[in-house]
């Protein structure tokens, strides 16, 4: 199949939405045209885009490939949603139960939580795993020498560190030795996330690493067939992509890595529009 009639193949689909109430009502992405989808897909280096938001779930879409879900309109196909739930505690409370938490054995060998950086009125935001050796140490997430290539990968994009993006972490407290995150301190650390993010209501999620997206969009499939595309969380848009310190052992991937910026860049362009 060309590129042109995949892209075709997508867009006749109908989305599969989880819009947030009013704010979804006027969504741009809703107002791209056929022409824009496929002008973004002619872009040599870029990765395949889809353009209407996937699914992580392979059962939906291979429901949404359905010749019926063909015939309604995208506008159409979106049922409302309801609103993503609000944050329980507020913003400094929410800072305040993290720092003060023991929901997991975490608690017993961190030095200190680490909570985010960045500017929580902020339209990106960058999710990755948890605190390493240098994060729990100062109390900030992404300083050691992945956060270096994370901030160069992100001046590279045109965003500022401080002002563009907020960057937070699945789990608050670093994993001894920087062993993997388990299934039950995600499970326990996970609702402060969702709360964050419920705060920030970003305009786009950038999930770092198979930890983050996996998550968020509560699926096991790799990053590497998760990456290219965008996905829904809740209603917001997000894209996945690898982890810096992935990159850092894994130089080849650093090209993908590269692609999935400009493809983020360009995709929070036509949200935004
Ligand atoms: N890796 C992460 O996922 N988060 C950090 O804060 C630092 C390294
Ligand atoms: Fe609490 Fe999360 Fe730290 Fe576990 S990792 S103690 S759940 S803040």
């Amino acid at each position: 199949m060309s590129r042109t009639d995949f892209l075709r193949q997508q867009m006749g689909l109908g989305p599969i939405w989880q819009p947030r109430g009013e704010w979804f009502a006027d969504h741009p992405a809703l107002r791209q045209t056929q022409q824009q989808f496929e002008e973004q897909g002619d872009v040599a280096d870029a990765p395949v885009t889809t353009p209407l938001v996937a699914t992580a779930d392979p059962k939906r879409e291979t429901a949404a490939s359905q010749p019926s879900a063909n015939l309604a309109p995208p506008v159409e196909a979106a049922t409302p949603a309801p609103v993503p739930p609000a944050s329980e505690l507020d913003w400094e409370a929410l800072q305040q139960a993290v720092a003060a938490c023991e929901k997991c054995g975490l608690c017993k060998t961190r030095t200190q939580t680490v909570f985010g950086r960045g500017n929580p009125k902020a339209r990106w935001l960058l999710i990755g795993e948890a605190p390493g050796e240098h994060e729990d140490r100062q109390g900030q997430p992404f300083v050691g020498k992945a956060g270096q290539l994370l901030d160069n990968l992100l001046a590279a994009t045109g965003l500022d560190r401080d002002t563009d993006v907020y960057i937070a972490n699945v789990l608050k407290c670093r994993p001894p030795g920087n062993r993997n995150p388990t299934p039950d301190e995600i499970l326990a650390c996970e609702g402060y996330l969702h709360q964050q993010i419920a705060h920030i209501q970003p305009t786009l999620i950038l999930a770092l690493g198979r930890f983050a997206v996996q998550t968020l969009l509560q699926t096991d499939r790799p990053i590497g067939q998760l990456r290219g595309k965008l996905h829904d969380y809740r209603g917001t848009p997000l894209i996945a992509t690898y982890h810096p310190a992935y990159l850092l052992r894994t130089l080849p991937d650093k090209a993908k890595a590269w692609q999935d910026m400009v493809f983020a860049k360009r995709q929070f362009a036509a949200i935004s529009r």
